[in-house]
């Protein structure tokens, strides 16, 4: 463990007007002297001025497995809060995961909270015998309180890339879902495994009852929380029409947290990892439509210019995640100097009493997909 200075911390306002160029000398070194005390973790989304920095990237379900196989001391997570929460919570005792920019949260995950969560639960409990006939099942952007709430119920925590995996094993153990808080993604997997779309009724928390009537709530087999991802729902059935207009041979590919129109008009639909993998392993010459965030979209087409294919962003407005854009090489520098000079800054801990039960959920996960 690094012995804590007592030089106080550096605050951020000596960093927030530095160029891009200053900040890359101070990164590098910064990275340079902490060597494998430290690992920077990137999402897909993060920008090209930050990505740069990665020693690991992947999609939700990558990076929790790369941060439950580190073994550095710090893990300096390049994407939004719930994924920093995931790292803290499946890393050691002694690791310590740290979120650049704590502005850096994830609009969807706040679609669901426990209060709501409880409350639909309690619903749900007058209605049917919720223990016995619903396995609550979390997406994985969602607040580690969420994630407790499922370990608490015999529920499991699912990502983008293992949806289907996890509610067969859902449904294995009860005969109804409660999907919270993307109804796209669950909608999507739902569809995929045959269940009619007057079974997958939308649980809206904000209405008494989810806004449904008793006889809806038992018929249900899948619950979908009123919850959704705003950068995802620029993509609408259109862009795929026009694009297939003007070029048939091309290839649309989307992720889960598109509308269901989307998804069912794409070629392929899956998660990021899924999206650059299929889109890398393309035959040359190929021209793609891609439905997800911006900066993926930019990089991959770059990455994949030489081999003759084409990778354009499914709308016509730029639509990036502003929250996993908070992250900037600034907030970047002033955590890596902070590090290197022995001063944890935005650390994310979650409590032992969320960890405990959270941990219980993604190691389900880990297991089931
Ligand atoms: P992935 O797990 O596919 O990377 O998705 C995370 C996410 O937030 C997509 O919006
Ligand atoms: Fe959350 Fe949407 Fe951003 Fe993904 S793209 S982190 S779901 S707000």
């Amino acid at each position: 463990m690094t012995e804590l200075t007592e030089i106080p911390p550096i605050a951020f306002a000596a960093f927030a007007s530095l160029s891009d160029a200053d900040c890359h000398a101070r990164i590098v070194a910064a990275r340079a002297s902490l060597g494998d005390k430290a690992v920077i973790l990137c999402h897909h989304y993060q920008r090209a001025e930050v990505y740069q920095y990665a020693d690991l990237t992947g999609d939700s379900l990558r990076l929790a497995r790369l941060a439950s196989a580190t073994n550095a001391e710090y893990i300096v997570f390049c994407g939004v809060h719930f994924m920093a929460e995931v790292a803290d919570i499946m890393s050691g005792p002694g690791q310590i995961a740290v979120l650049p920019d704590l502005a850096a949260g994830c609009s969807m995950a706040d679609m669901a909270n426990l209060a709501k969560v409880e409350r639909c639960w309690r619903e749900l409990a007058a209605v049917l015998n919720a223990e016995e006939q619903v396995t609550p099942v979390t997406y994985i952007n969602s607040a580690a309180d969420l994630k407790a709430f499922c370990g608490r119920h015999g529920g499991i925590v699912c990502t983008s890339s293992n949806a289907r995996a996890i509610a067969e094993w859902a449904f294995g153990q009860r005969e109804k879902i409660l999907f919270f808080p993307d109804q796209h993604l669950g909608r999507w997997t739902g569809h995929g495994m045959g269940i009619p779309f007057d079974e997958m009724p939308v649980w809206d928390p904000d209405l008494e009852n989810g806004g449904l009537t008793p006889e809806q709530i038992r018929q249900a087999r899948l619950l979908l929380w009123k919850g959704h991802c705003a950068v995802h729902q620029m993509f609408q059935p259109a862009h795929i029409h026009k694009f297939r207009a003007e070029h048939p041979d091309g290839l649309v590919i989307s992720h889960p947290e598109c509308c269901f129109e989307v998804c069912q008009l794409s070629d392929h639909v899956g998660s990021t990892e899924h999206i650059v993998k299929i889109v890398k392993d393309a035959a040359p010459n190929t021209r793609w439509l891609v439905g997800t965030e911006l900066n993926l979209v930019n990089r991959l087409a770059g990455e994949v210019k030489e081999q003759g294919k084409i990778a354009q962003f499914m709308s016509p407005i730029v639509c990036m995640c502003s929250t996993m854009q908070r992250i900037d090489p600034q907030h970047l520098a002033w955590t890596l100097e902070n590090l290197a000079a022995g001063h944890v800054v935005n650390r994310i801990a979650v409590p032992e009493h969320e960890a405990v039960p959270a941990r219980l959920t993604l190691e389900r996960m880990l297991a089931a997909s």
